[in-house]
């Protein structure tokens, strides 16, 4: 069997920690990352008979027994998982009832997978309907996304609207849009439900007042997401309150479309 350290999906997970980390975007146990994996991939690396643990999650998700998924842990910081993996990460199974994680690797001090259990599990099943190459749900708190959810009307087409305009990639990078919940208790099956009803028309759900959710094929690209629409927001912060005198014209919007093959979603352009 070989070493877990070093499997190529446990590297990227604790790049990809690490640096968020140093993005600012989870200061003390803020955020959260899950990564659904192949079984070959683990079996590679571990027994998969040997379960540590069992763990009740508090909500139903058969559509996903049996699925292993690479997850932080509850209060763990984004900042220690690169000197800890095994105490700040774990690896869990989607058991058959679909109502328990068992726990293969990981959380080795007692830990429990994230608080926002519910939203990642309950998301990644309806991305993968819309997109069966769907492996990561993440979770941070980015300043500026966060800062605009004060400022700015939480309308989604509003919302998509202003971030698209404040860099020219933005509307090639997430033309799906930003979908928005208003403030609402954390860590609930009752957010998770919410998340992931906004999961199945974009890739990207602000969290008002909290944060935001990225899902996407890999980390990589999951992070480049979450990275695109909290520059954009850094622009808005930036000239929101000076007087606007360009912008990027609808117009101009379609030219980005057809030049870079995408449709914006639809009804948000005119
Ligand atoms: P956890 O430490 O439980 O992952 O919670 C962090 C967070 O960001 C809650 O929304
Ligand atoms: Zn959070």
């Amino acid at each position: 069997m070989k070493d877990i350290l070093t499997a190529p999906f446990m590297v990227e997970m604790i790049r990809t920690a690490t640096n968020m980390y140093a993005h600012g975007w989870d200061e003390r146990n803020g955020g959260n990352i899950s990564l659904l994996l192949d079984k070959d991939a683990v079996s590679a690396y571990l027994d998969t008979e040997t379960v540590l643990r069992t763990i009740p999650t508090g909500f139903s998700a058969p559509e996903l027994a049996g699925r292993y998924f690479l997850v932080t842990g509850t209060g763990k910081y984004f900042k220690n998982v690169q000197y800890a993996p095994e105490v700040n990460l774990g690896l869990v199974r989607i058991a058959t009832d679909g109502e328990h994680a068992e726990l293969l690797w990981g959380f080795a001090d007692g830990g429990n997978f994230t608080s926002e259990f519910p939203a990642h599990m309950m998301s990644h099943v309806e991305r993968l309907k819309v997109d069966p190459n769907n492996r990561v749900v993440m979770h941070c708190h980015p300043a500026n996304l966060l800062a605009m959810t004060y400022v700015h009307d939480l309308d989604e087409i509003k919302f998509t609207r202003t971030l698209w305009q404040m860099c020219t990639e933005c509307i090639v990078v997430f033309p799906d849009g930003v979908n928005v919940l208003p403030w609402m208790l954390c860590g609930t099956n009752e957010i998770g439900v919410a998340t992931a009803e906004k999961m199945r028309t974009a890739r990207l759900v602000v969290w008002a007042q909290h944060g935001i959710y990225g899902a996407g094929k890999d980390l990589d690209e999951t992070f480049g997401l979450i990275e695109t629409a909290e520059k954009a927001a850094e622009i808005y912060m930036k000239i929101a309150h000076l007087q606007l005198v360009n912008t990027i014209t609808d117009e101009q919007m379609h030219l980005l479309e057809q030049r870079f093959g995408v449709k914006a979603r639809e009804g948000y352009l005119n």
